[in-house]
């Protein structure tokens, strides 16, 4: 049997995306491995959002070059694809910088890659359109991957903010209808999925085609979504600000599916940055507007990206970061270094700040939002919560999960809980996840 090997980088689109490239070879007669080496098919899933993402990506082509060749020397063909967003930015530049690819496939053309495949083994191939027809209507239907699942409702974005290579990248916002995503939602959990975290760019921004004819918000779909039997909890990232609807505000007070977390990027606390990065909102109007989901759901753990060191920041500006990270309190964070993308505005400016601050800058923020990450597990030792059980744990006997809060947790119970929610006492915070105790015969139960 023909054995493919798919690597993905960056966000949890591109984990979506080489889920359904697995399929796509799987319906080919490819099964999945995680040994390259054995792999007729390799493929790369991209990440262009970082300038290191895409560096990693040249180097990791740099040593399947030398495995192909060692393969072709034991007379073995190994087909090299990349995928993703270095795909979609360089295009037909990749094939001469790695001379080791076969096709080069943009996010919109995955389902023509049996296709792309063939056309390859004639000519190096780059398929980078952003086709006519919906590839959700050409990709074969989603296998069961464990108890937790993401789905795509929405791709793209329109924001356009300064620094970011998205709106290129991925195109204009695109949003799937309700009926589709309920039903590839029915399958996942018929499958085994409990818990599905809807998928997007700009995931808030979400408005597909509902079943009355009219456009369906994030809420209404979630609405949709939470009649379909055997769902238990719904998630959904990554949202912008400026979309924050009243009704998606409303569905964590009123929807008992959805989770209360909330990752909320807002890239800097100084409304001159802010500005600068067109992110067309203000820090207070941030502060604002966390206020108001903290009065729908009190126990709302947030989550957040930053940047520091875009163009011109000062230190007054990053104090302003600082100072808002201070006032919000997040329970999780992702926090970068800018570096400049081609083709964005922001590369353009001239006033970049030097390495050395942003290095400075950088680790005074991750030390700041480590404590707040600290403080908040370690404020949830003693409660009582539930885990969904997702898999086995480290230790036999033992077994993992998420709290709603999306804090992962170790317990004792028998494998059978994996899929069930299981009422558990925290007891101890370790420095990446939580140990608890289930309630007595809570777990023996399931
Ligand atoms: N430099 C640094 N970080 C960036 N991000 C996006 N573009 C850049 C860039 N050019 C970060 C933002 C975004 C996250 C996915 O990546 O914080 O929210
Ligand atoms: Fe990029 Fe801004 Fe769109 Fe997020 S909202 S994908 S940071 S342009």
């Amino acid at each position: 049997m023909k054995k493919a090997y798919v690597k993905s980088y960056g966000c949890q689109m591109n984990a979506y995306d080489a889920g359904r490239m697995a399929d796509v070879l799987a319906a080919e007669g490819y099964s999945a491995t995680d040994t390259v080496e054995e792999a007729d098919v390799v493929v790369l899933n991209t990440c262009h959002i970082r300038e290191k993402a895409a560096e990693k990506v040249y180097s990791e082509l740099g040593r399947l070059r030398v495995l192909k060749g060692e393969r072709a020397e034991s007379g073995h063909d190994t087909r090299i694809v990349v995928a993703g967003c270095v795909a979609q930015a360089e295009g037909r530049e990749i094939l001469s910088r790695a001379p080791a690819v076969d096709v080069v496939v943009g996010p919109q053309s995955y389902h023509r890659l049996p296709d792309l495949l063939r056309q390859s083994r004639e000519t190096r191939v780059v398929d980078t359109e952003f086709p006519a027809e919906d590839k959700f209507d050409h990709l074969p239907a989603r296998r069961n991957r464990g108890v937790t699942g993401f789905l795509t409702v929405q791709e793209g974005c329109d924001k356009f903010c300064a620094f970011c290579v998205v709106p290129y990248t991925r195109g204009a916002e695109v949003s799937r209808s309700v009926a589709a995503v309920v039903d590839e939602a029915r399958r996942l959990v018929e499958g085994g999925v409990r818990e599905i975290t809807l998928i997007g760019q700009n995931v808030n921004a979400y408005h597909g085609d509902g079943p009355d004819g009219a456009l369906a918000t994030l809420g209404h779909l979630m609405d949709a979504l939470s009649a379909v039997p055997g769902l238990l909890r719904l998630r959904y990232t990554t949202s912008h600000p400026n979309d924050f609807a009243d009704d998606l505000i409303a569905a964590h007070a009123t929807n008992p599916l959805v989770m209360p977390y909330l990752h909320l990027p807002v890239q800097s606390g100084s409304d001159r940055i802010l500005h600068a990065m067109n992110r067309r909102h203000t820090g207070d109007a941030y502060r604002r507007l966390i206020e108001r989901i903290r009065n729908a759901r009190p126990d709302i753990a947030l989550s957040s990206d930053f940047i520091v060191g875009f163009p011109g920041e000062t230190d007054a500006d990053f104090a302003e970061t600082m100072r808002l990270v201070s006032d919000i309190g997040f329970s999780a964070a992702f926090s970068f270094k800018y570096s400049p993308r081609a083709g964005t505005p922001a590369a353009e400016r001239e006033d970049a700040v030097p390495e050395a601050v942003k290095t400075e800058r950088l680790a005074a923020l991750q030390d700041l939002l480590d404590r707040q990450r600290h403080a908040y597990n370690a404020a949830s030792v003693g409660t009582l919560t539930e885990i969904l059980v997702e898999k086995t744990g480290r230790h036999p006997g033992q077994v993992a999960g998420k709290t709603p809060h999306l804090q992962a947790v170790q317990f004792d119970a028998p494998a059978s809980t994996i899929g069930t929610v299981v009422p558990v006492r925290i007891t101890r915070a370790g420095s990446n996840s939580l140990f608890g105790e289930a309630l007595e015969g809570a777990a023996a139960a399931a």
